[in-house]
C-alpha cells in the first residue's frame, strides 16, 4: 500500500477527554453502586487507552477483560463482518458487565459483540463508547454512555488507528488527506 498523505487536525484535547471521563466515571459508579464486581470488557484494539483511563476513575470492584473484534482491518470502510479474534478469558454469566468501545460508527461491531455477550446471560450488560458518529449508523444501536458525539470525520488517536497508525496520539484528531486517498 502506498504511504497515505495526510495531516491530523486536533479535534478533542487530552484535557477535554480526561474531564469527560471523570464525569462518566461518577455516572457509572452511581449506576453500578452495590455491584459485587463489575467486569469491564475492552474491545481491542481501539479501546485500550480509553479503558485504561476509565477503570482508574472507577471506585468499584472491577475485573478487566478483553475481547478482540475487528471489522476494518487496514481499510477505512467497514467490512460489515465482525470477526472475533480473541474471546474473553473470564465467564460473564450472572455478572455485571460494562463493554468499553472507542467509537461507534456503523454500529456493526458493538451490535455483534453485545449480541454475543448477551447470549452468555450476564446479570446486566451496559456499554460505553468514547465517541459516537450517529450520522454513519447502519445498525440500530446506541451505547448506554457516550463521551462525545462527533460529525462524520475520519478520526485517529487515543487508541484509534488509521491503518494501524496514530493510536498513540494523546488526543483525538481528524484526518485530512492532502493527496488522493490511498486504495484500501
Ligand atoms: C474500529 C473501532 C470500533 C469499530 C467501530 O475497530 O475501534 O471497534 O471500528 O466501527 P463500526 O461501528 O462501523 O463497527 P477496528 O475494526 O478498526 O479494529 P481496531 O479496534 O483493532 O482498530
Ligand atoms: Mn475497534
Ligand atoms: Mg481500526
Amino acid at each position: 500500500m502506498a504511504q497515505p498523505s495526510y495531516v491530523i487536525d486536533r479535534m478533542i484535547s487530552a484535557k477535554s477527554i480526561a474531564a469527560r471521563i471523570e464525569t462518566l466515571g461518577r455516572e457509572i459508579e452511581t449506576s453500578f453502586a452495590g455491584t459485587e464486581k463489575l467486569v469491564v470488557v475492552g474491545l481491542l484494539r481501539g479501546s485500550f487507552v480509553f479503558i485504561a483511563d476509565l477503570v482508574r476513575e472507577l471506585d468499584l470492584d472491577v475485573e478487566v477483560d478483553f475481547l478482540e473484534a475487528s471489522s476494518y482491518g487496514n481499510s477505512t470502510q467497514s467490512s460489515r463482518e465482525v470477526r472475533i479474534l480473541k474471546d474473553l478469558r473470564g465467564q460473564i454469566g450472572g455478572r455485571d458487565v460494562l463493554v468499553v468501545e472507542d467509537i461507534v460508527d456503523t454500529g456493526f461491531t458493538l451490535h455483534h459483540v453485545v449480541g454475543l455477550l448477551r447470549s452468555r446471560q450476564p446479570r446486566r450488560l451496559e456499554t460505553i463508547a468514547l465517541l459516537d458518529k450517529p450520522s454513519r449508523r447502519e445498525v440500530d444501536i446506541r451505547a448506554t454512555w457516550t463521551g462525545f458525539e462527533i460529525p462524520d470525520e475520519f478520526v485517529v488517536g487515543y487508541g484509534i488507528d488509521f491503518a494501524q497508525r496514530n493510536r498513540n496520539l494523546p488526543y483525538i484528531g481528524k484526518v485530512r488527506f492532502t493527496e488522493e486517498e490511498p486504495a484500501a
